[in-house]
C-alpha cells in the first residue's frame, strides 16, 4: 500500500547558531557532543496512525513522569551519516538499510512500523534546514540518529499506543580519540549483551544499557570497546558494544561472526560485499574464541578490525582478556583493513564510482 506523503510543518530555530559558532564546532566536532539547530518529530498513535510531522528547534522534550519509555525501555533507533562530497553536495549511505532495520527493531519491542518513506523523507528534512551542519574537513560527517520511544503515560506493562519518532543530527569526527589508530579491546567474560530470544538484534537502548558496566570494565583495563560472547556456551565471539568485529586470515579468507543475537551491521555488509568482490573468500559463521586465539598464535589470522557506522573501520590490535592477551597493542594497522577502509571511505565521500548504487542524495 502507498504511503500518503506527509507535509512537515516546519519552525526554524530563533536561537540557531551564528555561522562562526557553528564552524568552530565544525573545525573539531569530536563524536556526539554537539547538535543542529533542528530536529524532525513525527508522531503515532494506535488509533491515528502516523501524524503531526514537524521540523522544529532542537530542544528538549517535555515527558510525562509515567512516559512507558521511562520504566519499560521501550524504545528503537538507528545511526547512520550525511557525507559532503567535493562538490558540496549532501549524500547518506543506504539509508534505506537504517529504515528496514528500524522497522525490524521495531517489531522486536512491540512498535509501530515507520515507513521506509517517511525515514527517508525525515532525513532530508533535517538535511534541508540543517546541512550546513555536515562538515566538509576529511572523515568528517553529519551523524544523524533517528529514534523512537514510547511516550504513552500508562504504568501497565503492555505495547505502548502513543508513540514519537525523531531524529537529530550531530557532527561527526572520529568515533574513538585515538582516531583510525588501531586499538585494544575487552573481552568480557561476566556480562553477556544479549541472550537466546532476546532483543540482541534489535537497536534498542536496553541492550546499549547492559553493555555499559562491562564497557566500563574496557576503560579500566585501557581498552577502547568490550567485546562479547554468546550468553549460551561463553564460548563464540558475537560483537563488540557498538560495532562487529572482522577476522583476516592469511590465506584472504575473510570471517565474521554469524549469530542471532547481534546486531545485522549495515557496514559490515558492505564491507564483506568489497571483499567479495576483490575475490576473498567471505565466511559468516560461528567463531570461538579459541580460534581467534590459535589462529593469532599460528600466524593464520593476520588481521582484526571493527566496523560499524561511527567506528568506519578500526583496526584491532589486541585482545585482553582476565588470563590471557591476544595479539601487540602496538601492532601495525592491518593492510586489508586499511584498504578497505579506504575503498568504503572513498564510495561515501564519492571519490569512487557507487557501482553498487549505496549512496542517496539528501
Ligand atoms: N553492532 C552494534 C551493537 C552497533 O551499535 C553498531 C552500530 O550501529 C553496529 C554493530 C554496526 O552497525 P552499522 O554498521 O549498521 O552502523
Ligand atoms: C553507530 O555506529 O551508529 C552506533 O550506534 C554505535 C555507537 C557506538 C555510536
Amino acid at each position: 500500500m502507498a504511503t500518503q506523503p506527509l507535509q512537515f510543518a516546519v519552525t526554524p530555530n530563533p536561537n540557531a547558531k551564528s555561522t562562526e559558532e557553528r564552524d568552530a564546532i565544525l573545525a573539531d566536532p569530536g563524536f556526539g557532543k554537539h547538535f543542529t539547530d533542528h530536529m524532525v518529530d513525527i508522531c503515532w498513535s494506535a488509533r491515528g496512525g502516523w501524524h503531526r510531522p514537524r521540523v522544529q528547534p532542537y530542544g528538549p522534550i517535555a515527558l510525562d513522569p509515567a512516559a512507558a519509555v521511562l520504566h519499560y525501555a521501550q524504545e528503537v533507533f538507528e545511526g547512520l551519516k550525511a557525507y559532503r562530497h567535493e562538490d558540496g553536495s549532501i549524500w547518506t549511505f543506504r539509508a534505506e538499510q537504517n529504515g528496514l532495520r528500524m522497522q525490524r527493531s521495531a517489531r522486536r519491542l512491540a512498535m509501530p512500523e515507520l515507513p521506509v518513506e517517511y525515514f527517508l523523507e525525515s532525513l532530508r528534512q533535517l538535511i534541508a534546514i540543517d546541512g550546513d551542519w555536515v562538515p566538509s574537513a576529511p572523515e568528517t560527517s553529519l551523524y544523524l540518529r533517528p529514534f523512537m520511544f514510547a511516550k504513552e503515560a500508562f504504568l501497565g506493562v503492555r505495547p505502548a499506543e502513543k508513540v514519537n519518532y525523531y531524529v537529530i543530527g550531530s557532527p561527526a569526527g572520529a568515533y574513538f580519540p585515538s582516531g583510525v589508530a588501531p586499538v585494544s579491546i575487552w573481552l568480557s567474560t561476566s556480562y553477556s549483551r544479549a541472550g537466546k530470544g532476546g532483543t540482541g538484534a534489535a537497536k534498542t537502548g536496553g541492550n546499549y544499557a547492559a553493555s555499559l558496566v562491562a564497557q566500563a570494565e574496557a576503560y579500566e583495563q585501557g581498552c577502547a570497546q568490550v567485546l562479547f560472547l554468546d550468553s549460551v556456551e561463553g564460548k563464540y565471539l558475537e560483537e563488540l558494544g557498538g560495532m562487529n568485529v572482522v577476522l583476516v586470515y592469511k590465506d584472504g579468507r575473510v570471517v565474521t561472526p554469524a549469530s542471532d543475537s547481534i546486531l545485522e551491521g549495515i557496514t559490515l555488509a558492505s564491507v564483506l560485499q568489497l571483499a567479495r568482490d576483490r575475490g576473498h573468500d567471505v565466511q559468516e559463521r560461528r567463531v570461538s574464541i579459541d580460534e581467534w586465539r590459535d589462529g593469532v598464535a599460528s600466524g593464520d589470522i593476520v588481521e582484526v578490525f571493527a566496523c560499524g557506522t561511527a567506528a568506519v573501520i578500526t583496526p584491532i590490535a589486541q585482545l585482553k582478556a582476565a588470563d590471557f592477551t591476544i595479539g601487540d597493542a602496538d601492532a601495525p594497522a592491518g593492510e586489508l583493513t586499511m584498504s578497505l577502509r579506504s575503498e568504503l571511505t572513498d564510495i561515501q565521500y564519492g571519490r569512487l564510482p557507487d557501482r553498487h548504487g549505496w549512496l542517496t542524495r539528501l
